[in-house]
C-alpha cells in the first residue's frame, strides 16, 4: 500500500489511482487493469469508473471488478513453482484440462498469476505472484530477464550448429537474439533434469539460455538446426533457482530474492 507520514507524524494510506490499485490488488498488469476500465467493468462505490485519473482510498472506497470485490493485500506474494510435465500455464481451463493453478495455492492468495509460461510436457520453475505490475516487468520486452534451460535432443548438435544459435536463427515470426548454447558433456548430461535414468541412445543434452520469451522458443530454434527436443526443462528465470524445490511443488521467495525482482521492477516502470 502507499504509505504516507502526516504532519502529526502518524501514517495514514493515501489515495492511489484506480489502475494502480488494481495492480497491486494482483487483479491484472497496470495497462490490463486500464482496459478493464475502458471497458467498463470496475466500479468504485457502485459508479463505474473508466477514466485514467480516477483515485481510491483503499481503506474506504469499494472497489469491484465484474462486481466482485478487490481488496489489496498487504504483501504482495511471490512463489515459484517446479512444474511438472501434463500440466498447461493457465489459472483456469474450460476444458478441464490440469493447470498450474491446481498447484499453487489460490485460495490463500487470490490474484496469483503466472508470470510467463511454459508448455504442457515442459517441466521446471515458473514464477507466480499477486503484483501485477511485477509480472509486466519481467516480460517487458526490453527487460526480459535470461532463462536457462536443458534440453534433451535427437542426436548432438555441432560445433556449426551451436554456433548458428549464438548468432541468432531465423524463426518464423522473426530473427532471434543471440542465445548461449552447450553440449553438456557426459557428467553435467547425468545430472541434468531431463535425464531421469539415463539417456536414451542417440540422444545429447543442451544447455540453452535466452533473453526472449517467444512461444516455443526452445523447441523450435533447436528444430531450425535439426534436433528435435524430446523433452524440456528450465532451472533458471532471471536470479531464482529452484533450490531444491521437488517437481510438482512450490516454494515462497526469500527476501533476499524478493529485493532483486524489486529492483529489476524499478528499473522498468522509471
Ligand atoms: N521454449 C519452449 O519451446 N517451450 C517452453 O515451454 C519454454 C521455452
Amino acid at each position: 500500500m502507499t504509505r504516507n507520514t502526516s504532519e502529526h507524524g502518524e501514517e495514514r494510506i493515501v489515495p492511489m489511482r484506480l489502475q494502480k490499485f488494481l495492480a497491486r490488488a494482483g487483479v491484472a498488469s497496470r495497462r490490463g487493469s486500464e482496459n478493464l476500465m475502458t471497458a467498463g467493468r470496475v466500479r468504485v462505490n457502485g459508479e463505474v469508473r473508466c477514466e485514467m485519473g480516477a483515485k481510491v482510498d483503499p481503506l474506504t472506497d469499494v472497489v469491484t471488478v465484474d462486481g466482485r470485490v478487490v481488496r489489496l493485500s498487504e504483501q504482495p506474494c511471490y512463489l515459484v513453482l517446479n512444474k511438472p510435465a501434463g500440466y498447461i500455464t493457465t489459472m483456469s481451463d474450460p476444458y478441464g484440462r490440469p493447470c498450474v493453478a491446481s498447484l499453487v495455492p489460490t485460495e490463500r492468495y487470490p490474484g496469483l498469476f503466472a508470470v510467463g509460461r511454459l508448455d504442457y510436457d515442459t517441466t521446471g520453475i515458473l514464477l507466480f505472484t499477486t503484483d501485477g505490475d511485477m509480472g509486466q516487468a519481467l516480460l517487458h520486452p526490453s527487460h526480459h530477464v535470461d532463462k536457462h534451460y536443458v534440453a534433451m535432443v535427437e542426436g548432438t548438435p555441432t560445433a556449426e550448429e551451436l554456433a548458428q544459435l549464438r548468432e541468432g536463427v531465423e524463426l518464423g515470426d522473426g530473427p532471434c537474439a543471440p542465445a548461449e548454447a552447450v553440449v553438456l558433456d557426459a557428467d553435467d548430461a547425468q545430472c541434468a533434469a531431463v535425464v531421469h535414468g539415463g539417456m536414451p541412445r542417440g540422444t545429447s543434452v543442451v544447455g540453452i539460455t535466452l533473453h526472449e520469451g517467444r512461444k516455443h522458443q526452445v523447441k523450435r530454434m533447436l528444430a531450425v538446426v535439426g534436433h528435435k527436443v524430446l523433452r524440456l526443462h528450465r532451472d533458471s528465470f532471471g536470479p531464482l533457482e529452484l533450490r531444491g524445490c521437488a517437481e510438482g511443488s512450490w516454494r515462497m521467495l526469500d527476501d533476499d530474492e524478493v529485493r532483486i525482482l524489486e529492483g529489476i521492477k524499478g528499473d522498468t516502470l522509471a
